[in-house]
């Protein structure tokens, strides 16, 4: 009896596992992006992109910016075009923006980025970036598709442009009709992007926004290009290792053979 009982409820919970997975999945779909950590030209834009246009409100406490160096962006580099609220390149990415005005301007206070790429995955950021439309109900004038009612303004939005969401209406489960987001539609051309015979053109601005996620990829594990090649230099260090046991061994074998 009691057993019966329990295996109801795993029987019950069976069921409703699989549609909490489901319910995860609904919610606008995410640009793939192929992250490339090797490309260094990519990272330094990405490294400038970020000093220019994010640390002014976000953080990046655990990336100091000498550690820029690994990427092939030198400290003298670093003074001239990047230390806005630091003062020595051995400082922290650290922001200017005191975390409470913060909130009061924005209503959320803009986290710190270091790991942001862990945290979100490189799509999603992708996307995001690129997904800021027009919404005049907004304190800031922008929504989000991936990131509804989000606090941040679209800070790119002189390199993309303004794009407007169009909406349709569709039934729900229940019947009843809402309105859901179709597409964005880029309606004023910006400095990467432009707009001919109604066709936009965004492979700049993409790009732009590429090399940034590549950045926020590699500052939130940036030994890791690192311990790749120390990967291999090890594996190739044990293979010339063995060469001569493995020599020996053939000769051992071979012996009563000739
Ligand atoms: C004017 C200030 C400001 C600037 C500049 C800014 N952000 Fe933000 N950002 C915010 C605020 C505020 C939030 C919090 C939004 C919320 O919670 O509603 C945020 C949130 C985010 C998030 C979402 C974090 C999460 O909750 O997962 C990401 C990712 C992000 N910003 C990336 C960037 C990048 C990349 C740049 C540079 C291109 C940038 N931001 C520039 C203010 C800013």
């Amino acid at each position: 009896m009691k057993f019966k009982s329990i295996s109801k409820k795993i029987l019950a919970l069976a069921c409703v596992v699989p549609m909490f997975a489901m319910a995860n999945e609904g919610g606008p779909t995410l640009d793939k992006f192929d992250v490339n950590t090797h490309d260094l030209e990519s990272l330094q834009r990405g490294a400038q992109t970020f000093a220019n246009y994010c640390l002014s409100c976000h953080s990046a406490q655990a990336m100091r910016f000498n550690g820029l160096a690994d990427i092939g962006i030198p400290d003298q580099q670093v003074k001239d075009n990047m230390l806005f609220a630091a003062d020595k390149v051995t400082d922290p990415m650290k922001v200017a923006l005191n975390p409470k005005e913060a909130k009061g301007f924005f209503g959320a206070t803009p986290p710190d980025l270091s790991v942001i790429a862990r945290a979100r995955g490189a799509d999603w950021l992708y996307t995001y970036l690129r997904s800021f439309y027009r919404d005049p109900s907004r304190p800031t004038g922008w929504n989000n598709v991936v990131f509804d009612k989000v606090g941040m303004p679209h800070v790119l939005w002189e390199l993309q442009g303004e794009q407007h969401a169009v909406f349709k209406t569709e039934k729900n489960a229940e019947g009843q009709s809402v309105q859901v987001l179709e597409k964005l539609e880029l309606v004023k051309a910006g400095t990467l992007t432009s707009l001919s015979g109604g066709k936009a053109n965004t492979a700049d601005y993409d790009q732009k926004v590429g090399d940034l996620v590549n950045f926020l990829v590699w500052m939130g594990e940036p030994h890791q290009n690192l311990r790749e090649q120390l990967g291999y230099a090890v594996l190739l260090f044990l293979g010339i290792l063995l060469l001569p046991f493995v020599y020996l061994l053939k000769r051992d074998y071979w012996k009563e053979i000739h």
